[in-house]
């Protein structure tokens, strides 16, 4: 969940509101309260809630009638409403749920369960509120069924006629579930399904059939063209609510693990470039904590640019693993203490194609890889590997461009000693505009003036 819930809280009891206030502190929920069911229905009007709890024997309007009036209401009809009542029979909480609870709590367990259940129906409610569920029915009496259930459980919903004009609804806007009747006048619910499958956009929708129709042939039929499951007419709202539900549920634990699965797998692709890297750099101790230091001083600029957080992520990375290539160079030139030949330096000009052949295969660092091949591009077109120019360079490779050079120049290097950092801003500064893009060079300056004593400590 993003932004504070909000809640609101219904008890004639000012004791009982302040007990279930501490309860809920942790949740860090703005909460509302309200005397009766019938003040509970003027603050639901007039503020949207995540979540309502009410007691149920309340004067004026109790508990019940106030659930029974929020589901009514279209404004509020979705909204769970949680009952805390010291009354905790069968027979008690059968009425909660008729009248449309989403959960009841007994006052007595209310101090060890109450957070948990709230949270518990924040989190479906935070889930089915941005779900949208398309109907198609040509009978009016069905649609205003589904779409009355589905908003009471808190989906959103849209309705349609018929196969054509489910279409014409999913131009507009994809929904996440579509539940739909078979026959129907223009466009059955076969071709609607059949229509749904063959689009590349909405291949993955899953698709729900109510029919009256339970023969068996007509259920291969449907399974062979692709719907999810079905649901036999009559039915019960609960039922189909649950099918949906678990349809979803499903549905976003499979996007879920996908996610996860990648992120695991780029975390471990990472985590075994990072060490080439830092093996790479224990080759030629002139060269140790060099991808550390781009990244950061990379990072700093990033930042002092205001670039968004994702983008200043990837320079970082782009930072630790832009010598990558070098893996890919013979120690004997690599480390060669006298002068290079220009073959020989031809052949260390490859490290960023290189490292863009290596980071290539792997999907995920797509971005990184264009770091990684520019960051020895200059900004008047002197550079290489192809000579961009200017703002055809990436923003990314530009400013690691800058920190690169602010690395090197004040590190050893076989051919000379460290310079000062003073010595080297002044160089970055004379090369602004030429070797280096302007930019990135004055968030550098500026950057280094506020962490100055960052830069400074390397090398003391
Ligand atoms: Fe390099």
């Amino acid at each position: 969940m993003g932004a504070r819930p909000v809640l609101l809280v219904v008890d004639d009891s000012k004791l009982i509101r302040q007990m279930i206030r501490g309860f809920l502190s942790r949740l860090d929920a703005e909460i509302d309260e309200a005397a009766d069911g019938k003040a509970g229905v003027d603050a639901a009007f007039a503020r949207d809630y995540d979540l309502i709890l009410t007691d149920v024997e309340m004067p004026v309007m109790d508990g019940l009638q106030f659930c029974r009036a929020l589901k009514e209401m279209p404004k509020t009809r979705g909204l769970p409403v949680i009952m805390v009542s010291s009354f905790d029979s069968d027979d008690d909480i059968e009425r909660g749920f008729l009248a449309g609870a989403a959960a009841y709590v007994s006052k007595k367990q209310a101090e060890a369960t109450l957070e948990g259940v709230v949270r518990q129906h924040l989190t479906r409610f935070d889930f089915s509120r941005k779900r949208l569920i398309l109907v198609v029915d040509d009978s009016r009496v069905i649609r205003n069924f589904v779409e009355e259930g589905m908003a009471k459980a808190g989906y959103r919903v849209a309705v349609v006629e018929d196969g054509l004009q489910a279409l014409q609804q999913l131009e507009m806007e994809t929904p996440d579930l579509v539940i739909s009747d078979i026959d129907m006048p223009r466009m059955d619910g076969f071709e609607l399904c059949r229509a749904i499958r063959t689009d590349m956009k909405t291949a993955e929708i899953p698709f729900v059939v109510m029919s009256s129709n339970s023969s068996r042939g007509f259920l291969q039929r449907m399974v062979q063209t692709g719907a999810a499951s079905y649901i036999i007419k009559p039915f019960n709202i609960d039922q189909l609510v649950i099918l949906v539900d678990r349809l979803l549920s499903d549905h976003v634990q499979i996007l879920l693990a996908d996610r996860y699965r990648l992120e695991l797998e780029h975390n471990l692709i990472l985590g075994s470039i990072t060490s080439l890297v830092s093996a790479l750099e224990k080759r030629d101790p002139y060269t140790k904590d060099h991808s550390e230091n781009v990244a950061k001083y990379a990072t700093g600029i990033a930042g002092t640019m205001g670039l968004d957080k994702t983008l200043i992520d990837t320079i970082n990375l782009g930072g630790r693993l832009h010598d990558i290539g070098k893996i890919g160079i013979r120690d004997d030139i690599l480390l060669k203490k006298t002068a290079l030949t220009n073959e020989e330096f031809e052949i260390i000009k490859s490290h960023p194609t290189k490292g863009a052949e290596i980071l290539s295969p792997i999907p995920s660092l797509a971005e990184i890889v264009s770091i990684v091949l520019y960051h020895h591009e200059r900004w008047d077109g002197t550079g290489y590997p192809e000579r961009l120019t200017g703002e055809l360079i990436p923003l990314a490779a530009r400013i690691v461009a800058v920190a690169d050079t602010y690395d090197a120049l004040t590190s050893t290097r076989t051919y000379r000693s460290a310079l000062k950092p003073m010595e080297a801003f002044d160089i970055i500064a004379r090369v602004k505009g030429t070797q280096l893009a302007p930019e990135p060079v004055e968030a550098f300056l500026a950057w280094v003036e506020t962490a100055g004593s960052l830069v400074a400590q390397k090398d003391e």
